[in-house]
Parts: C-alpha cells; sequence; structure tokens
C-alpha cells in the first residue's frame, strides 16, 4: 500500500535519479559493527514477566544504506550457498519477496536475482500469488529457503520470488526486494512471517526488534535495524510506549496533534498512526493537508510544498500526543533540505482509515527523530529521542 508514495516519489525524482552502480554486499558489509549484547539494558523494556517464547542470545545489528534520502535498506542473503540481496525493511507490510531468475523483466536484470537452482536448500511451493501495492500487482511464486541476517539463521521460510516486475518503481530503486515487518494478518494467509519464524526457531534474544534512521544518512551508513534488541547507544532518555491498536499493521493511537503551542483538535475523536519504515515521509489525513501547509505558509508546487529554507528557524515545531506525552519534531526535521531548496517532508495519507479515525503514517522522517522498538510479544511501540 505505501508503495504509492514511493511511485510517486519516482514521478518527481525520476528523471534526474541517477543510477549509480551498486556495490552489492560491499559498502554495507564494511560498515557492519562487531558488538557484544549490552547486559541488563533490556529488563526495563520487557513488560511481561512471563516469557512468551524461548529466546537465544542473538541480537543482529544489521546496518542500513540510504540513497538519494529515500529509502533505507540493508542485505540479507538466502539460500545455500549465500545469495545476497538489499532489502528494504518494512514494517508496513508482511511479506518477504525478492527478484528472481524467473523475471526477465529490466528491473530484474538490472538487480540481484536470486536462482533457486544454485540453492541446495530451496524448496519450491509452485504456489503462484500476487502481491498487491498502491502501483499495482507484483505476480510471484512462492518457495521455502534459508535467510540469513547477520548471526541470524532463519530455516525454512517462506518466501515470494518475482516473476515479473514494473519498471516503476522497482528499476529506479537500489534495493532489490522487500522484508514485512507487520503482523502475519498483513501477509499471505497461511505463511509464517520471518519475525515469526525468527521466534518459533528461538533466534532471538528478545521478541522485539528496533530501528534507528540517521539523520545524516550516507549510501555506507543510514542507520540499523536490530533484531532481539535495542542499542542504547543509539537514542536517549526514556523510552515512551505505545500499545498496538489492532494486530495487522503496527497501528497505535495519536491522542492530540500541535502547530506550534497551539492544539488543533485534529484528533478529539482519537486518531490512529501506522509506524511504518517503508514510507519515507510523514503522512497526515487529507483532510487536514491545506489548513497545515496554510499554518507554515508552504506553497503547493509540481516538486511538493516548497518553504524558503531561511524560513526554517522560524517555522512551528510540531507535537503528537501519544501515550499521554508529547512528541516533538522540529522544522529542522520535518523539512527536507535539498541543496537549498525547502520542501516540508508531509503528504496526504493514501490509505484509507479502516477505522474511520483520521490516519496517519509516520515514516522515516519522524523515526530519523524517534528511535522505534517494535515489542512483538506485548503488542506495543516504544519511541526515544534518536541518537
Ligand atoms: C541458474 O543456475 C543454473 C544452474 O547453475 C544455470 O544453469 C542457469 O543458467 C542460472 N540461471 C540464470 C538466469 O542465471
Ligand atoms: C527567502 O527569504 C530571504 C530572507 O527573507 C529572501 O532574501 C529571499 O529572497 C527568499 N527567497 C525566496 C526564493 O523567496
Amino acid at each position: 500500500m505505501r508503495w504509492l508514495v514511493l511511485a510517486l516519489l519516482c514521478l518527481q525524482l525520476g528523471q534526474g535519479m541517477v543510477r549509480i552502480p551498486l556495490r552489492k554486499g560491499r559498502s554495507i558489509r564494511d560498515v557492519m559493527r562487531e558488538k557484544g549484547v549490552p547486559e541488563g539494558t533490556l529488563k526495563d523494556l520487557r513488560g511481561d514477566p512471563g516469557r512468551k517464547y524461548q529466546l537465544s542470545n542473538a541480537v543482529a545489528y544489521e546496518p542500513l544504506a540510504n540513497y538519494l534520502d529515500s529509502f533505507y535498506f540493508g542485505e540479507i542473503s538466502i539460500g545455500t550457498p549465500p545469495q545476497h540481496f538489499l532489502v528494504l525493511f518494512d514494517t508496513g507490510s508482511a511479506n518477504l519477496w525478492v527478484p528472481s531468475t524467473y523475471c526477465q523483466t529490466p528491473a530484474c536484470v538490472d538487480h540481484a536475482r536470486f536462482n533457486s537452482s544454485l540453492s541446495t536448500t530451496f524448496s519450491g511451493t509452485g504456489t503462484t500469488y500476487t502481491l498487491s501495492y498502491g502501483f499495482g500487482d507484483l505476480p510471484v511464486v512462492l518457495g521455502h529457503d534459508t535467510v540469513t541476517i547477520q548471526n541470524i539463521v532463519i530455516r525454512n521460510q517462506e518466501f515470494a520470488l518475482s516473476l515479473d516486475e514494473p519498471t516503476r518503481p522497482f528499476y529506479y530503486q537500489d534495493f532489490d526486494g522487500i522484508l514485512g515487518m507487520a503482523y502475519p494478518r498483513a501477509g499471505i494467509p497461511g505463511y509464517n512471517t520471518l519475525m515469526q519464524n525468527m521466534l518459533q526457531q528461538s533466534q532471538l534474544a528478545e521478541p522485539i526488534f528496533s530501528c534507528y534512521y540517521s539523520r545524516n544518512p550516507t549510501y555506507s551508513y543510514g542507520g540499523e535495524v536490530i533484531l532481539g534488541g535495542v542499542d542504547p547507544q543509539l537514542y536517549s532518555g526514556e523510552v515512551l510506549w505505545a500499545p498496538v491498536v489492532q494486530e495487522l499493521y503496527w497501528k497505535i493511537d495519536i491522542e492530540e496533534f500541535s502547530i506550534g503551542p497551539s492544539a488543533t483538535g485534529w484528533c478529539s475523536q482519537g486518531c490512529h498512526g501506522i509506524v511504518d519504515t517503508g514510507t519515507f515521509l510523514l503522512t497526515m489525513p487529507g483532510q487536514f493537508l491545506s489548513a497545515f501547509l496554510q499554518a507554515l505558509g508552504a506553497k503547493e508546487s509540481d516538486n511538493g510544498f516548497i518553504v524558503n529554507c531561511s524560513d526554517i528557524p522560524s517555522l512551528p515545531t510540531l507535537y503528537f500526543v501519544i501515550s499521554g506525552v508529547q512528541l516533538s519534531l522540529p522544522p529542522s526535521v520535518y523539512v527536507l533540505n535539498n541543496d537549498g531548496f525547502c520542501t516540508v517532508g508531509v503528504q496526504s495519507t493514501y490509505v484509507p482509515s479502516a477505522s474511520g479515525q483520521p490516519l496517519w503514517i509516520l515514516g522515516n522522517l519522524f523515526l530519523r527523530h524517534y528511535y522505534s522498538i517494535f515489542d512483538m510479544a506485548n503488542n506495543r511501540v516504544g519511541f526515544a529521542l534518536s541518537a
């Protein structure tokens, strides 16, 4: 669903987007960090004293790259011997898919493709399926194989091999596939998500994963996804927890939204927010967008909602009230400065609200300011100020 954004981004950036040669697996490995598991730091994060899952000692620190200030992606491998892929770690979907040698379109040929005949651990199901995204459909065939992410090895993981990929948006992306981290109900029925299998195969030290997106990302280091733990060096202060309101996406309640000191009242009947690492911008309910832009003095253009860069310091800070606490988003975070061309990193929410409550999507823009923790055992999302 979030893919509509991606398609729009591509339309905006499309012509000017230069494909640089992919340094698959190398630049990312270069920045791999060797770290021990910080002891005792997770105790205060565990809400449920009764352990639901059998856990191991493994925490995987998966570095992410970022290209042209859009998506963040990291490397995984599939098969025996391993075949390497760059994937978008996406909390807004639940399936794992990669390009495959069954697919001959330019988008596939130009990316790493999984060749099932080269893997001794692959088993095919022959089942085809269509993954539906905002821009259109992605036909896939389903199979099982070993998936490796850093030191974590998941056996017999269901995944999807693309049979066809539209040029837009995939040809233009630096990642090969998508690794969904939403709830199983958002995925292909009857298949275990990667996160489910990690838990069932006792792969994680804690039933959580967390995400850090650098405010100053580069291609070689954009942040990290930490599977099975948190990295206290990557955030500061207390962790604020918000319960998941529906176990489909990582959807939470937003109690109030303020522009500067003035509460808007837009969430007086309750708002929902999906915490989505697969959306780059912050999306707001469409009915509020023009009032919001007016409050900022932003001008609409073909290239987004423009503000004068020299006005950034005088723009209002935004506040979300979540679990009774105000989370601020300063203009230095929500305004994107592309070499002196400044746009407000906000757009209208492109998915309808299932509940009828105004729906926001807290994308990478928000998650650069707030380190996020996804607690699968207690169904809650934690936020702490990003380092
Ligand atoms: C996949 O691997 C098989 C076995 O080595 C090989 O014959 C085939 O050409 C490969 N397919 C592609 C598209 O590279
Ligand atoms: C931006 O604001 C500065 C200072 O007020 C002004 O000099 C400049 O002309 C403005 N730029 C644009 C594009 O409006």
